[in-house]
């Protein structure tokens, strides 16, 4: 018994040594293998001896039963608000108020952290002990979440060394980092469950749990910013102090805290960390700054709820509420139509916004976006304003669900969609305005043509009055027919003309992603150009040859085809030639003379010495065509090990069956060394 009562008390220990140096210092020492086998040697023990079973125990995090209901709790002293900055003027307004109020000239020392947005949460700490956790409620008292807050591994159950004072509250925020809240989302998606708009809500809403063990299962940390003791002389003299304290104590407070000293250097440290706000694997709001000195914050004292000493400099918000006050189809280049939200304009991450893209039909679907809907807006560092999810208390009953259209709101025609496909497409072509205008504006851009001057504005003029429906026509501009539009002079128009000139001496490549063939972006350009060289052998080639581009798929290779196809198509590219457009030779190998010039070959099964691309490759480099499928066209079957049904089938059909000896020993002498 004694034995037993010993080992435990040094495995726990150890256990609350091991997550300080994981959780606080970020530095642990031993492997999980190491700690897991310390937690499983404690569980047994305190198996065999119930009786020893402390709550501080590390074994003793999740609760026994759910509760009934949270009580309230009575904080030591009460939970304060920060008064808001918005601006640099009012931090700088801010400075001077106090050292007004402090009669000295002298810099101030700002202990400077970010504002975590999760939940404040005060702990007392008794003789070391976590006895209880509360939440800020009204500011005087809270909910008792003792037992949830023991869940959290980064919140000891038992302080690290000494020092610390009998009895004393710390607080701090509870959150959800980014990473657990997108996890926890996906879950909670994938089993059809009600998802979290932002981990704010995700950290709250687990924390307000009856049931200790659901809380268990979210991921949430805590981050300590404050302390509170009866005795105020037992406590460091500065904030800064007191963090330091704490984090010996095993208390985690923000690994990005600093002291500043004057106010620029605490405006430095606001942008400094403004422009990492979107990396932190965490959600802050703000930063707050406090005066260092605690002496100095007793003199400066409180106005009401919030402590002069400190203000929380707050960042634009991320996220806002709106009303969706329309939906609009955009057609693209492609045909492809786009869901915009027209938006009640909001101010959001540093901008006006009054549009938000929708994605397709079925994102549109699953966030159940209608028109009248209150929704939450988010646009956070750069990336392009999204809708998050609909305010479903604030629902109209008159809210509109949206509907595909039926016919392109641009030109009439009809809107095909694909077997599970996401995308719904005007069938237009190039009789639609909205996919005339897109593509024109692609063939000018700056990987494309590149006609410099030939801007959004200028195309849509060009195509509504009608000067322009196609690519060619550009080429047939003149300074008198631009000259005559909105907000072009003859100087102006002189420089487009100039561009559209210039923009002839092009490349094989830049030509052929211009011409906005489905799915060809630049590297697939790139790669036909070089495979083909000129543009006339590729304008030829069937889909079986153009699959023998490297990383072009069968799709791809369908939708090159079927551009080429086209007549309406090739006149086009006729009359750009015409125009004048040229581009130096593509240089390309001469394939060698090989058995397998121009032969089509299959390979099959698993070869050993190189793989099945490796192969085809191999063969394309020799002239041939590696195809996939066995057909009559079929020259040669290379057979590896476990060739199944392609060989019976090549068997079958009389096709030349070389096994991987006779073809490496054909690659090896014909194929140039080197590449
Ligand atoms: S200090 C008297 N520091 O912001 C000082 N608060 O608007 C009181 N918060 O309720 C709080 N990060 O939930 C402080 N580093 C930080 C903070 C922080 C987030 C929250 C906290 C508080 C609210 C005040």
């Amino acid at each position: 018994m004694q034995a037993a009562a010993s080992e435990i008390e040094s495995l726990r220990l150890q256990i609350a040594h091991h997550d300080y140096r994981y959780f606080v210092l970020d530095d642990p020492e031993v492997p999980d293998a190491e700690y897991d086998r310390l937690m499983r040697r404690l569980r047994q023990l305190e198996a065999e001896h119930p009786e020893l079973v402390t709550p501080d125990s590390p074994t003793q995090r999740v609760g026994g039963r759910p509760q009934d209901q949270f009580d309230e709790v009575r904080h030591l002293s009460p939970m304060l608000s920060l008064e808001n900055a918005f601006s640099e003027e009012d931090v700088r307004n801010f400075d001077r108020r106090i050292r007004d109020r402090l009669g000295g000239d002298q810099e101030l020392i700002y202990a400077c952290e970010p504002k975590m947005d999760g939940l404040a949460i005060s702990i007392l700490y008794e003789d070391g002990l976590l006895v209880r956790a509360a939440t800020r409620g009204d500011g005087t008292t809270g909910e008792d979440v003792t037992q949830n807050v023991r869940t959290i591994r980064s919140v000891p159950l038992r302080l690290q060394s000494r020092g610390w004072p009998a009895r004393f509250e710390a607080r701090g925020e509870v959150f959800m980092p980014v990473d657990g809240f997108r996890a926890l989302n996906a879950q909670s998606e994938g089993r059809g469950d009600k998802t979290f708009a932002n981990p704010r809500n995700a950290a709250a809403g687990s924390l307000r749990q009856l049931d200790s063990r659901v809380t268990a299962s979210r991921p949430l940390e805590m981050i300590f910013y404050g302390l509170y003791a009866p005795d105020e002389s037992t406590l460091p003299a500065t904030h800064s102090g007191r963090l330091a304290a704490m984090r010996d104590w095993g208390l985690r407070p923000s690994a990005e805290a600093r002291t500043c000293v004057g106010i620029d250097a605490v405006l430095q440290y606001h942008d400094e960390i403004a422009s990492r706000r979107s990396l932190l694997p965490f959600q802050i709001d703000g930063v707050v700054y406090k005066v260092d000195r605690i002496d100095l914050q007793q003199r400066l004292g409180f106005v009401s709820r919030a402590p002069r000493w400190a203000v929380a400099h707050k960042f634009p918000a991320e996220e806002e509420l709106t009303l969706v006050r329309g939906v609009e189809w955009q057609v693209g280049r492609t045909g492809a139509l786009t869901p915009v939200a027209r938006l009640e304009p909001v101010f959001v991450g540093g901008v006006t916004v009054s549009n938000a893209t929708l994605h397709n039909i079925d994102e549109l679907r699953r966030k159940d976006i209608r028109i009248g809907d209150t929704v939450i807006v988010r646009r956070a560092g750069d990336v392009i304003p999204e809708v998050v999810s609909v305010v479903m208390d604030r629902r109209a009953p008159n809210a509109k669900p949206v509907e595909l259209p039926i016919s392109c709101p641009v030109c009439g025609s009809g809107i095909e969609r694909g077997e599970g496909e996401a995308v719904a497409r005007c069938s237009g072509g190039l009789f639609c305005q909205a996919q005339v205008k897109e593509s024109l504006r692609h063939f000018v851009s700056r990987k494309a043509m590149d006609v410099e001057g030939l801007g959004e504005k200028l195309i849509e003029q060009l195509v509504d009055r009608g000067l322009v429906s196609s690519a060619d026509e550009l080429y047939r501009l003149n300074i008198e027919m631009l000259a005559g539009l909105d907000r072009m002079a003859a100087k102006s128009a002189a420089n487009v003309i100039e561009a559209l000139e210039a923009s002839k001496n092009t490349t094989l490549e830049r030509f052929l992603f211009a011409l906005g063939i489905r799915d060809v972006g630049e590297a697939t350009a790139r790669a036909l150009a070089s495979h083909f060289g000129k543009l006339a052998a590729l304008m030829e080639a069937n889909e079986e040859q153009i699959q023998q581009v490297r990383d072009v798929g069968p799709v791809v290779a369908g939708h090159v085809h079927a551009f080429f196809a086209e007549a309406r198509n090739r006149h086009v590219i006729q009359r750009l030639v015409d125009s004048g457009i040229c581009w130096p030779d593509v240089e390309r190998p001469e394939p060698l003379a090989s058995p397998l010039t121009g032969k089509t070959v299959v390979v099959t099964g698993t070869l050993s010495s190189m793989s099945r691309e490796e192969a085809q490759a191999l063969i394309r480099k020799l002239g041939g065509i590696a195809s996939s499928s066995v057909s009559s066209k079929t020259d040669y079957l290379i057979a590896g090990e476990k060739a199944g049904s392609k060989l019976a089938k090549a068997e079958k059909l009389g096709v030349t069956i070389l096994d991987e000896e006779s073809f490496t020993r054909l690659v090896s002498t014909l194929a140039p060394e080197g590449d």
